[in-house]
């Protein structure tokens, strides 16, 4: 430290600061033309899992595409659902005791057998996905 000059040390600073600052605005300009290649909704079924890992009314969230779905047991049989409350996108979750999907953000309340709204400021049902059961596995996605 002693062979660099205040006056050096200074412009150091200066250029370490300059160059985040671009760093920083060039970051969100690069991500834009070069965005990840993370898929909004999968094109092919995704393995969810052991059907006998998702007993009677218990529910998972499992990774699906760019958000993750939900996939509920009901009576009437296994159901998914994208996890993305159709109010301002809060993550929804399966609350056993209610016997519904819930929006921990303002509230909503949507259907375990078909996705619809049942309660709160949600504009439409959550987006539905094929779901089917083979050799065992749960797969979400894909077409029906
Ligand atoms: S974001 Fe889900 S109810 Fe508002």
């Amino acid at each position: 430290m002693n062979n660099i000059s205040r006056k050096n040390f200074l412009n150091i600073v200066k250029m370490v600061l300059a160059a985040t600052g671009l760093t920083a605005l060039a970051a969100p300009i690069v991500a834009f033309f070069y965005p990840s290649n993370l898929q909004e909704t999968p094109s092919e079924p995704v393995d969810a899992g052991p059907a006998e890992n998702l007993p009677l009314n218990e529910a998972i969230t499992v990774k699906f595409g760019r958000y993750p779905a939900l996939i509920v047991n009901t009576p009437d049989g296994i159901k998914a659902y994208s996890s993305v409350c159709t109010h301002f996108a809060c993550l929804v979750k399966w609350d056993k005791e209610r016997g519904e999907i819930i929006c921990p953000c303002h509230d909503a309340a949507f259907s375990p057998k078909d996705g619809s709204v049942l309660g709160g400021p949600a504009p439409s049902g959550l987006t539905v996905f094929n779901v089917e059961v083979k050799d065992g596995h749960i797969f979400v996605g894909g077409a029906s």
